[in-house]
């Protein structure tokens, strides 16, 4: 969350939210909206276009199933499809570059300069906490539990804010017939170093 409001507090973004949440919500419930506005991104990624097209969480965030970090794609791994989908790349078919969606030329920008994409994070804890995927996936929690549906967003946003009581309110939920695993999962170290 501090990043997050790191970046609310530079003042260009911070307007431009300020005007996009005016322009959206009439000026009324600013404080109530604040924290669920999701930060400008670099490119404007379609969760729900991809998504729709039955694309795997796992395949942009790979890390979710293996460890800690869940994860995000790289220009490579966006290009890899990208470049080879029908309309820019078949000749017969061509679309100049200068006539592609604006969002896919800046893809395309950050792969000519082979630049990484700085994507801004939305779902985060602080450094002091240890959070992990891996054995939250391998209780079989979905995405969905903690991620909402990303079939339904276009830039991801955090549906609930990650903080200590939304943690420990589904570690008492998923362990009420185990007060020995509650005792771990509700002790300060678990989650703290
Ligand atoms: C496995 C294939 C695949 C991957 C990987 C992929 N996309 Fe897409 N993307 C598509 C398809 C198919 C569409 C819909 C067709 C279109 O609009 O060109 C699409 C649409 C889009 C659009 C909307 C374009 C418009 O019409 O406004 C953007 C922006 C976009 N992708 C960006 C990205 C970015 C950024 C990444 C990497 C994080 C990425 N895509 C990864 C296949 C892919
Ligand atoms: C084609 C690639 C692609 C697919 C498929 C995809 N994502 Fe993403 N995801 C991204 C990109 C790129 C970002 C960074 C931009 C953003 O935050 O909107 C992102 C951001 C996120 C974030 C916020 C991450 C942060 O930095 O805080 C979450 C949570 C997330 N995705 C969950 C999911 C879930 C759940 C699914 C499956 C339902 C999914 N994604 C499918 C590419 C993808
Ligand atoms: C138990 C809740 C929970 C579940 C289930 C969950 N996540 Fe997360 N996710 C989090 C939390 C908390 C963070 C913030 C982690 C941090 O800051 O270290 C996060 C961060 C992320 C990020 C941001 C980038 C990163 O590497 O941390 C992505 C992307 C993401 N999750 C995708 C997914 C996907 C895909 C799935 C399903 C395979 C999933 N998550 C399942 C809670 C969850
Ligand atoms: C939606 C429910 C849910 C949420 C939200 C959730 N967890 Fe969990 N967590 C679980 C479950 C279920 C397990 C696995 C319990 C087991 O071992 O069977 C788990 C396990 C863990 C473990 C591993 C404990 C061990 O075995 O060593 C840690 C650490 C952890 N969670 C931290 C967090 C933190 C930090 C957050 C908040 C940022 C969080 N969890 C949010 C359900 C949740
Ligand atoms: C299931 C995970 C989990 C457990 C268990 C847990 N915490 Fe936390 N804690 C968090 C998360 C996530 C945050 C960061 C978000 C927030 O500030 O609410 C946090 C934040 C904190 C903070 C900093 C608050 C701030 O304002 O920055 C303190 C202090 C703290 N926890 C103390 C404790 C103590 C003491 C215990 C044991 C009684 C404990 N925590 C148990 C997840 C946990």
């Amino acid at each position: 969350m501090e990043r997050i409001f790191e970046v609310l507090k530079k003042p260009a973004v911070y307007y431009s939210l300020l005007i996009a949440v005016l322009a959206v919500v009439g000026g009324a419930a600013w404080a109530v909206y604040q924290t669920q506005i999701p930060p400008e991104q670099p490119i404007n990624f379609p969760h729900n276009i991809h998504v729709g097209l039955q694309m795997q969480c796992l395949y942009c965030h790979p890390g979710a199933w293996r460890q800690a970090s869940a994860g995000l794609p790289t220009q490579d791994k966006c290009w890899a499809c990208h470049q080879q989908l029908k309309k820019y790349s078949d000749p017969a078919a061509i679309v100049p570059l200068e006539e592609w969606p604006v969002e896919l030329q800046k893809l395309a920008g950050y792969v000519e300069r082979n630049e990484p994409i700085p994507w801004v994070p939305v779902a985060i804890v602080p450094d002091h906490v240890h959070f992990n995927h891996r054995p939250h996936i391998a209780a079989e929690l979905a995405c969905q539990d903690c991620h909402g549906d990303m079939s339904k967003v276009t830039v991801a946003e955090n549906p609930q804010t990650m903080n200590m009581g939304w943690c420990i309110t589904c570690h008492q939920k998923k362990t009420v017939d185990d007060p020995e695993k509650r005792e771990k999962l509700i002790s300060c170290e678990t989650c703290h170093y």
